[in-house]
């Protein structure tokens, strides 16, 4: 038997359990052993539910009970969650987490500290929810150099978005509806001013290039300036509007933003629409790879919990490699990055964007008047800061997807 210890028993702690509970016995078949939930630790009580018999206040009687195999965090948040994994690791056991902060924050520390004891740390779910997108970066696309990884890593912005264009709804009205659904958080700052896929796509880019990507570094931009008046100009043009964070490499140098940008309904992730993610991954010689799935919700995620627990369960005393070293990945400069922009000023300002951008791709939309609206060529972001800067009367800038 494997015992286990639950850390919080919120929506995914809880997730954990029924989902071990209701797939028991093929999770036994798979594992070879069976699984045992020997402790629950939350401040709360649970009176009259099945996990009072296992549930604790202390987290000591688990990392000093030599039976606990494997420590299960999700809780959220890296204190005392960075303690307690430190502990787990340095006590003899294996410990499995949904919590993103901790990963980005602390990821090679504790991989190190994991393979130092030979134990394992896991985080299938601290990226895209359900979607497995960590193990088939260190298992599966281990044949390819990673060029890019773009991804629609946050639900709520993109339930959000989803609805501003399906419905030509304003960004503070369905702000409002998304709170008031469960979907969006009452304090929403982490997702919609993009901390959430910066944190993600730091663990993506850190994966993918075998480096340390400080989430600090990345250059981030939120959906809050985002407009019904912008849905019209792309529902014209058969695009939308996607919180995309990515990570790139172009030649030696690596690139990585968490930014809305204009896709076309060419873009494979033009279609990931509401609280679903989607991670498109881009290899040497595999070419384009695409992953899709529930990004958050308490099964989803306690789904691949479940299945760090399974994986750890089956390497107890054996570290599973993954590379991921503590060495700081530098990354490009963002006025270096080239990309191309949708751009909206006044219409007095119309001849000197003309001139400043020259042959630009104008765009146009039903019912709006009184500005000019146009796609430059791609560019560096340095040479379309200077441009920009010239003009007054900037309405809107968003990065398009070539
Ligand atoms: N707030 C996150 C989201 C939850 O909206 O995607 C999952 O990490």
């Amino acid at each position: 038997m494997v015992n286990i210890a639950i850390l919080g028993f919120g929506t995914v702690g809880s997730g954990v359990y029924e989902v071990l509970d209701v797939n028991r016995e093929s999770i036994t078949k798979k594992t070879g052993d069976e699984i045992n939930v020997k402790y629950v630790l939350d401040l709360r009580e649970f009176p009259g539910q099945p996990v009072e018999k296992v549930l604790v206040h202390d987290y000591d009687t688990i990392v000093n009970d030599s039976e606990v195999d494997i420590v299960v965090e999700a809780m959220g948040g890296t204190d005392p969650a960075y303690t307690y994994a430190k502990k787990a690791l340095e006590s003899g056991k294996n410990y499995c987490t949904s919590n993103k902060e901790l990963v980005a924050k602390y990821g090679p520390e504790l991989l190190e500290l994991a393979k130092k004891n030979n134990k394992n740390f896991l985080f299938e779910a601290s990226v895209g929810g359900g979607i497995p997108i960590i193990r088939p970066l260190n298992h599966s696309l281990t044949s390819d150099e990673i060029l890019e990884i773009t991804g629609i890593l946050n639900g709520t912005t993109n339930f959000i978005l989803t609805k501003m264009d399906r419905e030509g709804l304003d960004f503070d009205t369905v702000l409002k509806e998304a709170q008031d659904l469960g979907y969006a958080e009452r304090n929403p700052e982490a997702d919609v001013e993009g901390y959430d896929a910066c944190r993600k796509i730091a663990i993506l880019s850190s994966l993918a290039f075998g480096e340390n990507v400080n989430y600090e570094d990345i250059y981030t931009e939120g959906i809050t300036k985002i407009t019904d008046t912008d849905f019209k100009y792309a529902a014209a043009m058969n695009r939308s509007v996607k919180l995309l964070a990515r990570c790139k490499r172009e030649d030696d140098k690596f690139f990585a933003m968490v930014a809305p940008f204009m896709v076309g309904s060419e873009f494979p992730l033009y279609s990931v629409a509401g609280v679903l993610n989607g991670v498109l991954v881009k290899g040497n010689t595999v070419g384009d790879v695409m992953f899709y799935g529930s990004g958050a919700g308490k099964l989803p995620t306690a789904s691949a919990v479940v299945s760090d627990v399974v994986e750890a369960a089956k390497h107890l005393n054996t570290n599973i490699m993954t590379i991921w070293s503590s060495k700081k990945l530098e990354l490009g400069d963002k006025s270096e990055a080239v990309n191309s922009f949708f751009v909206r000023v006044g219409k007095a300002s119309e001849a000197t964007a003309k001139e400043l951008f020259g042959d630009v791709e104008v765009c146009s939309a039903e019912g709006v008047e009184g500005e000019f609206a146009f796609i430059t060529a791609a560019m560096k972001e340095k040479d379309f800061a200077d441009k920009i800067s010239k003009i007054a009367d900037v309405k809107q800038v968003i990065r398009v997807q070539k």
